[in-house]
This record gives structure tokens, sequence and C-alpha cells, in this order.
């Protein structure tokens, strides 16, 4: 699958979290109603890291997502594409080694890492498929994956409800505290855009990944795909 449908090119990806950065944890917390500590505890669960695992941290941003792999005892590669990310991230994350690297063309050896995870990243990657297959070559035989994205709320009351959240609130709140409101409106529409959870547990079986399994966070908002190489 391509992101065809929606309007920014990889270059104005990157630039978009360039321009959000500074604000971007608090954004998060605030649009997410802090749920988004809640998923993150979640993704560590699905990881399951042992002490001294490696594992790659994909579209870690400003390593946010990072930090509760390292707290568990993992040798944690936070990787971005976008330098005002990684600029915050290296500032107030000093300890974390950050890589600069693009997910459709990973800077690292085959079967390198004993797990691989990527947290509200892949939505925005240029070609998704791509970058499984790439985060599947640098992951040992046996290894895992966790990706951890927006879904669609599985009770459809609720459904309806939030595509207005999405639709109205979301930029509304946006334009209030995050440095790049626009992006926000991006973010609403490129989460309407992206498949529910069997189409991308279809997409993670299309790059090679196997034994996919699924479970829905706060009703399916988000949802968590883990599956083995
Ligand atoms: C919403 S942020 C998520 C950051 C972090 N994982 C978290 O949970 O807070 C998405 C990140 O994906 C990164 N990203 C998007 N496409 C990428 C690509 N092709 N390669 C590397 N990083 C990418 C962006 O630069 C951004 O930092």
């Amino acid at each position: 699958m391509t992101r065809a449908s929606l309007s920014k090119a990889p270059h104005e990806v990157a630039a978009m979290f360039d321009d959000v950065a500074e604000r971007y944890d608090l954004t998060n917390d605030l649009l997410s109603l802090w749920q988004d500590r809640r998923w993150r505890r979640a993704v560590l669960s699905a990881v399951a890291p042992k002490p001294n695992e490696r594992v790659l941290d994909l579209a870690a941003g400003t390593g946010t997502s990072s930090l509760p792999l390292v707290f568990a005892g993992a040798t944690t590669i936070p990787c971005d594409f976008s330098v005002g990310m990684l600029k915050v991230g290296k500032r107030e994350r000093p300890r974390l080694p950050f890589v600069a690297g693009d997910a459709m063309q990973l800077p690292f050896g085959d079967e390198t890492f004993d797990a691989v995870t990527i947290t509200f990243g892949l939505r925005n990657v240029a070609d998704p498929t791509v970058g499984l297959a790439e985060l599947l070559r640098v992951t040992r035989p046996g290894g895992r994956l966790v990706v951890c994205e927006f879904s669609k709320p599985t009770f459809a009351p609720f459904r309806k409800v939030y595509d207005e959240y999405l639709v109205r609130a979301l930029p509304a709140v946006a334009g209030r505290v995050s440095s790049d409101p626009e992006s926000y409106t991006y973010l609403a529409e490129s989460i309407q855009a992206w498949p529910d959870q069997a189409g991308l547990a279809r997409i993670v079986a299309a790059a090679g990944w196997r034994g996919v399994q699924v479970r829905n966070l706060s009703g399916g908002i988000v949802a968590l795909h883990r599956a083995w190489h």
C-alpha cells in the first residue's frame, strides 16, 4: 500500500515533525487525554524485552517510545529521519543512542536486532510494506515485531463519536497547544485513511512476518500488531 491518498511527500513529513518537535510530548499527552502512557506500557509488555536484548525503536522521534524499553534493560536504538525530533531527543535524553535513518532504507545490517518496534510511525512511512520488509531484514530469525498504531474503534456508536473528535476537536485543541496546528489536521486525515486492524494484519503478513496477532487498546483507537520473523 502507498500513502497516495495523503497529501505529504516524505521530505514534507520529516519537515512537519521538525516543526512540532519542541511541543511534541505535551501535545501528545493532551490530545490522547493521557492515554498515550497506557499505550506505551502495552507496547513494552508486547515487546517483552529481556535485559541486554537489542531492540530497534523505529520512528522514535524524541525517544519517548524508547524510554520504557531502556528502563526494562534492553539495549535500545532509537532511529528517526526528522532532524528536529532527533535534536530535541538528544537534548532531553542525551544518553539515548539516537541514529538518523529512513524506515524505507534502514542504516543497519541484516539480523541486527532481537526485536523491532514502531510506535505511531508506520502510518507516516511512504510505503509501509517496504518499511515492514526493512524491519524484517534487520531482525534475527525468531525475533519479533510490535507495531503500535492508530486504528478503528470496534464499537460502531463509539466509532462515530471518535470520528467527530478527529475531524473537529483534535485540530481545534492542537491549534491551541501545538507549534504547528496544521500538522494535526494531517494527523486526523492520516488516521482516517489508515487501514483497520485486519487490513494492517494483512500488510504485516504480506511483508513476510509470521503469526500476526492483534490487540486492541482503548476500544480500538489504537491497535498493537505483534508478529515473528
Ligand atoms: C508521531 S511520531 C512518533 C514518535 C515516537 N515513536 C512516539 O511514540 O512518541 C512519528 C515519527 O515518525 C518519524 N518518521 C516518519 N516517517 C519516517 C521514516 N520514513 N523513517 C524514519 N522515521 C520516520 C517522524 O519523523 C516522527 O518522529
